[in-house]
């Protein structure tokens, strides 16, 4: 969910509704806004998208009541408690209806506060957990509704990232964090919160980040921030350091192709000053310094979801193969529940792209209890992860804002090549194998650029799969994970219903699935494991199956196999997974588009899961 909030001088509707437009990506399921008018708080809410508000918003108020209005908060919402409609759209009053709070997580003990407060006579009209936050507020104010958000705060269990609005003090919003991210823009005579920075960068580049348990008072000059016991404290302003234009489409007409397209630059980027040819090594600070600590190292633990946790899978048959050392992915909700046994000679690397998936930041936190070497692997800088971690490598990608995520997989799995690199060069690696290995990382733009050229021919290939409500994907080594990944971005923006198997598990059930017609895509670069791939094609296409193989770039036995091919540059097995993702990418991208889908925010998702 997104969190916007604004005070100062220009017209807060119009403010809030451009800044939940580049949060959108968070959620998009019902949007809102609260606004202070003459004392009174004026709400507005609407369920789908933030344009569905925007028209709502237009037709309540006239232009000029919009102008004269300063002071608001705003919400896009991704539903977690009661569907996504108008009643249950943030934000929430509290019973004298004065106070309007809008709000990011969830509150674990709202059904105990709601019994008591309705036994004190409170009416709830929605079914959200945020409501009940709201009359807590109320309840508790006396007069002064930074005590009253302190004494509400201090009562709930769960995650929160608020702001909150009094119309009795319309001259500050209250905003604070615990497990859900809150920044404050620092302006000229303006302030405005964001749950994410990418909602603040058109009006300032100086921002605040809260952390867990702060509570902050804003006004239009000012920002004051104190722990939930009153006790002030300081928070450095910190620089942002992407610009608003990074953020927009440029020309593209959907996010997702942007990212797409702008995967050399984001590899670059990942790469630059990271590769040490002298040495046959990579310069990741992050990864900590001293080659005793890297010496020290017996077991890299990844955690992650969705399709960080994807570029995981490839880590780790990196780390195993470059770097002689063990290394697993896990799922990191099913990795906080499970008591993993971690040591302190694991690494546990948080993958991350937003630095914010509660999932991920609950694997952080128990890693950290068990005292293991924790680093992130995070796209987001000065996200919670990030933070959290205390180090770690950035992956430099620039913002994503499209839900389905591309460039930051592939620079992901780039950052993880260089650390297997580094750690593969402290045990076993030669200096030459690590130079031969990181001229082949190096040359990931260009062999990238090679893929993404390639658009309108996959746009016309895609045309033969955007009719089939089944897709298989396989692949093997290397390639296994990126048929997970590509059945993943199919399934996210397409609705197809794709799978990702291991090409030799395909005989073992999901065969029985084949008819004539069922697409399978399959990944059949000339890397080891290439003519049992190709074996395993001849099965599906046994069963009727059409074959879409992606294969290296001249391997004209392979393409014999297939009925559509993808070309791939020839390049190291292990750094073929990246062009390789990017070609499915753009697979997706088009099938999904020949389909109509809304491609940058499909139904049901959202860009950063902050719930469990
Ligand atoms: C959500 C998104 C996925 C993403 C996952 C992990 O589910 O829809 O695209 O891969 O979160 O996100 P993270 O920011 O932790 O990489």
């Amino acid at each position: 969910c997104g969190i916007v909030g604004y005070i100062g001088k220009a017209s807060a509707p119009s403010i809030l509704i451009n800044g939940l437009r580049r949060l959108e990506y968070r959620g998009y399921d019902s949007a809102g806004l609260a606004v202070l008018e003459d004392g009174r708080v004026i709400v507005s809410k609407a369920p789908g998208k933030v344009a569905s508000l925007h028209e709502k918003a237009r037709h309540d108020w006239p232009a000029e009541r919009f102008a004269r209005c300063n002071t608001g908060i705003a919400h896009t919402r991704w539903a977690t408690h009661g569907p996504p409609t108008e009643i249950n759209a943030h934000p929430h009053l509290d019973e004298s209806g004065d106070i309007a709070l809008v709000h990011n997580g969830i509150i674990e003990n709202y059904r105990s506060l709601r019994t008591r407060l309705e036994s004190k006579g409170h009416h709830f009209y929605s079914e959200t957990d945020t409501e009940v936050l709201s009359h807590l507020i109320g309840d508790n104010d006396k007069g002064d509704l930074f005590q009253a958000v302190c004494d509400a705060l201090h009562q709930v269990e769960g995650t929160f990232g608020i702001a909150v609005v009094s119309a009795r003090e319309p001259d500050r919003i209250i905003t604070a964090r615990r497990g859900s991210p809150i920044v404050i823009g620092v302006g000229d005579g303006e302030t405005i919160i964001a749950s994410d920075a990418s909602a603040i960068i058109s009006h300032t580049r100086q921002v605040i980040y809260l952390e867990d348990n702060d509570i902050a008072i804003v006004t239009a000059d000012h920002v004051e921030i104190r722990d939930l016991d009153q006790v002030p404290v300081t928070r450095e302003v910190a620089e942002l350091g992407f610009d608003a234009e990074a953020a927009e489409k440029g020309g593209f007409e959907h996010f997702m192709l942007k990212e797409i397209h702008e995967q050399p630059d984001a590899l670059r980027n990942a790469i630059r000053g990271r590769l040490d040819f002298n040495l046959g090594s990579s310069v990741l600070s992050g990864m900590g310094s001293s080659a005793r600590d890297l010496a020290e190292i017996q077991r890299v633990v990844m955690v992650g979801c969705g399709t960080s946790l994807h570029a995981g899978l490839v880590g780790e048959y990196a780390f195993e193969d470059l770097a002689d050392v063990h290394a697993e992915v896990q799922q990191a909700a099913e990795f906080r529940y499970r008591n993993p046994l971690i040591t302190r000679s694991d690494l546990v690397v948080a993958i991350s792209q937003s630095g914010e998936t509660a999932d991920t930041l609950a694997a952080v936190r128990e890693a950290n209890q068990k005292g293991a070497f924790v680093m992130g692997l995070c796209n987001v800088v000065g996200s919670t992860i990030s933070r959290e971690t205390g180090r770690g490598v950035y992956l430099h990608a620039g913002p994503e804002i499209s839900v389905a995520s591309t460039k930051a997989f592939t620079c992901q799995v780039a950052v993880l090549l260089m650390m297997a690199l580094k750690l593969g060069r402290g045990r076993r690696f030669s200096r030459e194998e690590g130079t031969r290995l990181a001229r082949e990382i190096e040359r990931l733009p260009e062999l990238v650029e090679k893929v993404v050229t390639q658009s309108a021919r996959i746009a016309d290939i895609a045309k033969r799969y955007a009719d089939h409500e089944h897709t298989f994907f396989i692949g093997r080594g290397y390639l296994y994970p990126v048929a997970l990944e590509g059945a993943l971005k199919l399934k996210e923006i397409s609705y197809i219903h794709a799978e990702g198997y291991h090409a030799a598990e395909l005989k073992h059930g999901p065969i029985a699935l084949l008819v004539e017609g069922t697409p399978v895509i399959a990944l059949a670069n000339d890397i080891p494991g290439k003519d049992k791939t190709l074996g395993n094609v001849e099965e599906c296409r046994a069963r009727g199956a059409r074959i879409l193989g992606v294969i290296t770039e001249g391997d004209h036995e392979a393409a014999e196999f297939m009925d559509d091919v993808i070309e791939i540059p020839a390049c190291h097995p292990l750094v073929s997974t990246i062009p390789t993702a990017v070609a499915l990418q753009l697979l997706s991208y088009h099938i999904a588009r020949h389909r109509g889908c809304e491609i940058d925010q499909p139904r049901n998702l959202a860009k950063s899961v902050t719930v469990e």
